[in-house]
């Protein structure tokens, strides 16, 4: 037996017995005669002391572990002199009568605590230490209790756990696909899942009624905090349901991991909002609803005063920040330049600082009186002390900026603490999305999306108006996940494909197989999918959903631990009938 005890488990109860404990050195100190050691493992750290008195030659075999070597410990189980009240091992301490190197170790390129001198890059090539290390530990365990959770909720409401296949068709994601060759087939390429949805929809054919997946997804796109190559979906599908019963089921099931694994409990249904009145009011669909400064437009009230700036746009809206109306000429100006970033690609920004006496000073003074900014502050619900952020353009470009003015204004003041979590559903998305580079609609969710079945006499005829049964969930500016109910009818699906732009062959073509599975009594069915990174990387209160995955790609794609992607022998592209004719 290499152990009898793990480093994370002796207490003062366990006094006095003899027990064995394997681990890593974290690090050792000598005092006096004395040497004692840090053994790390999964569990927790134990300090061991080796005593010249009692055993001189194990002091002298202790003073010669490196760091990260890996011993085997032998000792009887003692109260610390000197407790430490951070270690939950604190009150103890192992006095060694035996040691063991099970194995060396060369110098590690980090120390392997908490605050390591690692950077980033030497912490990704060296992933498998630094998962040693106890933040990226706890992730890994956090998101094995949410899996487990999210299978335990699901399984208590009959869904089945499926496998779909990884070598597939093209899903229709919108994001560019992953694709494999064929040796068997030369010439001929599989895309890897962007999602499992066809074959979700398919299972519902197959009458399985509930499904579930914990899914890995794949999407060649622009990486971002919230976004990794391949990720993980928790994937489900129900059949018989409306869009009511599918957000209550997910909704309890968010509900319920925040109550297990966060010890969180929301009472109350989570408050929805229509994409309509999601930009209107935040101008984002996935809106941060832990402070207000919600929009409040002003375009009437402020055009036709001779500025032409407002005058001359489509779309004025402002938000007020509370308390901020001592901001100095150098704080507006960063703001202005926040906004003007081309990212965000607003042309200026509006101030108007309402004093604490009730004073008037705003950047556009000289056209407009104050008794017009009072008109403003009055429309805004202004009080003494606040500032007024206003942006004027082109209306959804103008609410896309005075959104991310919003919520940088929300960092400013602290108002978006990590801890604090607001759920919220975001429905009545537009079931299409015109694009003017292509000229033409695309499914703005995909294109198997039932439309809200009030609308569907306007397909043809307004188009753009049809809103989708499609859900996202967001938490604190975040899309946690997203779904619909699905389109079941096989003319209706056509119809869809039509106004989307396949000819009938091409829709054959990519989605022949569905369309034929529709033709063979589909049930009404409905799902949706929650990114799994994202929510443990929500519920572990980290920046990016890097720190959630054992072993995750950089910014470029590449994983820097085993160095992929990376070419391939010539023989390989022999035996797949591919030649590379790279562009520089
Ligand atoms: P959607 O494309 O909205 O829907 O994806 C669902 C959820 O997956 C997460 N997500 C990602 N997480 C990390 N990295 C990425 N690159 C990434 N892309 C998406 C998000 C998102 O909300 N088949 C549909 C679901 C359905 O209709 O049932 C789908 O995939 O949290």
């Amino acid at each position: 037996m290499y152990r009898t005890a793990t480093c994370g488990e002796l207490r003062l109860s366990d006094r006095n017995k003899e027990v064995t404990i394997a681990g890593w050195v974290q690090r050792s100190r000598k005092m006096g005669g004395m040497t004692f050691i840090d053994v790390r493992d999964r569990y927790g750290i134990t300090q061991v002391v080796f005593s010249n008195e009692l055993n001189p030659e194990l002091v002298e075999a202790a003073s010669k572990l490196g760091r990260e070597y890996v011993v085997q410990i032998t000792g009887k189980v003692e109260e610390r002199a000197s407790k430490n009240p951070n270690l939950p091992t604190g009150d103890i301490e192992i006095l060694a009568t035996d040691l063991k190197v099970l194995n060396k170790s060369e110098v590690p390129p980090f120390t392997i605590e908490e605050n390591t001198d690692g950077g980033d890059d030497l912490r990704m090539k060296y992933r498998y230490l630094d998962l040693r290390r106890p933040s990226p530990r706890a992730n890994l365990e956090l998101r094995h209790r949410m899996a487990f959770e999210i299978r335990r909720y699901l399984d208590a409401n009959h869904f089945l756990e499926i496998e779909t296949p990884i070598l597939v068709k093209s899903t229709p994601e919108g994001a560019r696909d992953f694709v494999v060759p064929s040796r068997m087939n030369p010439g001929e390429f599989y895309a890897l899942p962007q999602s499992p949805q066809i074959f979700k929809q398919l299972l519902m054919v197959s009458g399985f009624d509930r499904y579930f997946q914990l899914a890995k997804c794949f999407r060649d796109e622009d990486l971002r905090a919230d976004r990794q190559p391949e990720f993980t979906q928790v994937d489900c599908e129900m059949s018989f349901v409306e869009q009511e019963d599918v957000i209550n089921m997910f909704e309890g099931l968010v509900k319920h991991i925040f109550k297990y694994v966060k010890g969180i409990d929301f009472t109350e249904a989570f408050p929805r909002i229509t994409w309509d009145d999601a930009m209107k009011y935040y101008g984002s669909d996935k809106p941060d609803i832990r402070f207000g400064m919600k929009f409040v437009e002003l375009t009437d009230l402020v055009k036709g005063k001779g500025f032409a700036v407002m005058d001359d746009a489509e779309y004025t809206a402002g938000i007020c920040v509370p308390g901020c109306a001592g901001y100095t000429r150098k704080q507006t100006d960063e703001l202005t330049d926040f906004v003007k970033r081309p990212q965000i690609g607003a042309k200026g920004l509006v101030w108007v600082k309402i004093a604490e006496d009730g004073s008037i000073k705003s950047s556009v003074g000289k056209f407009f009186t104050d008794e017009q900014l009072k008109e403003w502050a009055s429309a805004m619900n202004a009080n003494p002390g606040d500032l007024l952020l206003i942006l004027s353009g082109a209306t959804a470009k103008t609410r896309k900026a005075l959104g991310e003015l919003r919520l940088e204004m929300g960092n400013r003041l602290g108002l978006r603490p990590k801890n604090v979590f607001a759920p919220l559903w975001v429905i009545d998305f537009p079931l299409f999305e015109w694009d003017e580079e292509t000229q033409r609609y695309y499914a703005m969710h995909h294109p198997f999306t039932a439309p809200n079945p009030e609308d569907i006499p306007l397909l043809h005829s307004d188009t753009g108006k049809v809103r989708a049964t499609a859900y996202d969930i967001v938490v604190n500016g975040t899309e946690l996940g997203g779904g619909s109910i699905r389109i079941h009818d096989s003319r209706l699906q056509d119809t869809m494909f039509e106004l989307l732009g396949f000819t009938p062959e091409k829709a054959h073509e990519q989605f022949g197989f569905l369309m034929n599975a529709f033709k063979y009594g589909a049930p009404p069915h409905g799902g949706l999918a929650l990114g799994f990174d994202r929510f443990v990387s929500m519920l572990a209160e980290l920046d990016s959903i890097r720190d959630t995955i054992a072993f995750p790609k950089n910014n470029s794609g590449r994983d820097v631990m085993n160095e992929s992607p990376s070419p391939i022998d010539e023989a390989q592209l022999e035996e797949l009938q591919l030649k590379l004719d790279l562009k520089d």
